[in-house]
């Protein structure tokens, strides 16, 4: 018999990144190419996760722009704002409402384990403000308001999905079913790029050292440039394993962005020295970057098409945000 596919709900995800700073390889390998590759399967909600950028300091002409730039990158990478719901989270304000009644939810212990947290509250020693401890709490509102099934991220933000669901769970355990509790969807290459400079640490925007990460919009030459610095070992072999971290990190990357498997750039590199390597994965990033940089250059330029497209996100976003707050405002006792 002929089945109707339209009746067939199509799966839910959503996801969101910061606009703090200039988006990384890292992000692009660890979460945006994922968001990418999902748009046409599943029902998408992507945003621009600007309330979670003020947990540090930030300078209010350069973070507006940040905003705007993250939004068009977005466009850029080729997410459908037509197909998937593409917003700025600020625009839509329950999410900073659904994050009062789950702090109300959530345990002071259970923040304090934050690894995030921990990290972030060294570095900004001098702001360990209310906002940065809470900030899981935002981001499990984040994800609950759209009900999704999955959640695509990188590795560093599968503490906060796991604290995400302990409160979904939590609170339909204790008011009755309003959330649906997601599941993590991290890849399998690309989960954790660490930095080009020091292959234990993340690769990460806020990194001092220019040469530990590449933008996303960075050009050609530097692209290959920040690859032929990145640190090796004399070990002087291509191959996988703990006791060679640089190389396997520009693996992953080599990996990630070819679809080759490791075994088969092993074999590509046998016998090659790193200079080879480094230049071929420094070539195959800036191939992969530069129609995206292209199709940026020509969106950012238009901010008022930009306009219409986040203002008609916020409207699609909050229509179906305003029905998961209501009925969580609802079940907790509150007059609506
Ligand atoms: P953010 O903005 O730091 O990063 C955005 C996405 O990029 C991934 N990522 C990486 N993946 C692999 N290797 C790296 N070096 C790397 N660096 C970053 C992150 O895992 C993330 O998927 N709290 C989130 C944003 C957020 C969110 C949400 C995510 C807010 N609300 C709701 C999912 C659902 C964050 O700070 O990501």
């Amino acid at each position: 018999m002929c089945q109707n596919t339209q009746n067939i709900e199509k799966k839910r995800v959503l996801s969101c990144i910061q606009p703090s700073g200039m988006l990384t390889l890292g992000n692009y390998l660890g979460a945006l190419k994922n968001w990418v590759n999902m748009q046409d399967e599943f029902d998408c909600t992507f945003a621009v996760a600007d309330l979670h950028a003020i947990t540090v300091r930030q300078d209010p002409a350069k973070l507006r722009q940040q905003i705007y730039s993250t939004y068009a990158l977005l466009l850029a990478l080729g997410i459908d704002p037509e197909k998937n719901t593409l917003f700025i989270q600020s625009h839509v304000p329950q999410h900073a409402q659904l994050s009062w009644l789950l702090s109300c939810n959530t345990q002071f212990g259970e923040m304090s384990r934050m690894t995030q947290f921990k990290d972030k509250s060294l570095k900004h020693a001098n702001n360990v403000n209310v906002g940065l401890f809470s900030y899981p709490v935002l981001m499990a509102a984040d994800i609950l308001l759209y009900k999704p099934d999955l959640v695509p991220v990188g590795a560093d933000q599968k503490q906060h999905l796991e604290i995400a669901r302990d409160i979904a769970i939590r609170f339909n355990n204790l008011y009755g079913d309003v959330f649906t509790v997601p599941e993590p969807y991290i890849a399998k290459t690309g989960a954790r790029v660490m930095s080009l400079q020091d292959p234990f640490k993340k690769m990460s925007k806020s990194d001092e050292n220019l040469n530990s990460w590449v933008a996303i919009l960075d050009d050609k030459d530097t692209v290959i440039r920040k690859f032929k610095r990145a640190v090796t070992d004399s070990l002087g072999q291509v191959k996988f394993g703990e006791e060679q971290p640089g190389i396997s990190n520009l693996i992953t990357i080599y990996s990630a962005v070819t679809g080759k498997s490791v075994a088969e750039i092993e074999k590509e590199f046998e016998g090659k020295g790193y200079g080879d390597f480094k230049l071929a994965v420094g070539e195959s990033v800036a191939d992969a970057l530069a129609p995206i940089k292209a199709a940026y250059d020509e969106i950012i330029k238009d901010k008022k098409a930009l306009e219409v497209l986040y203002k008609e996100g916020a409207q699609k976003a909050e229509y179906v945000a305003r029905k998961t707050y209501f009925k969580a405002m609802k079940k907790v006792g509150f007059v609506v």
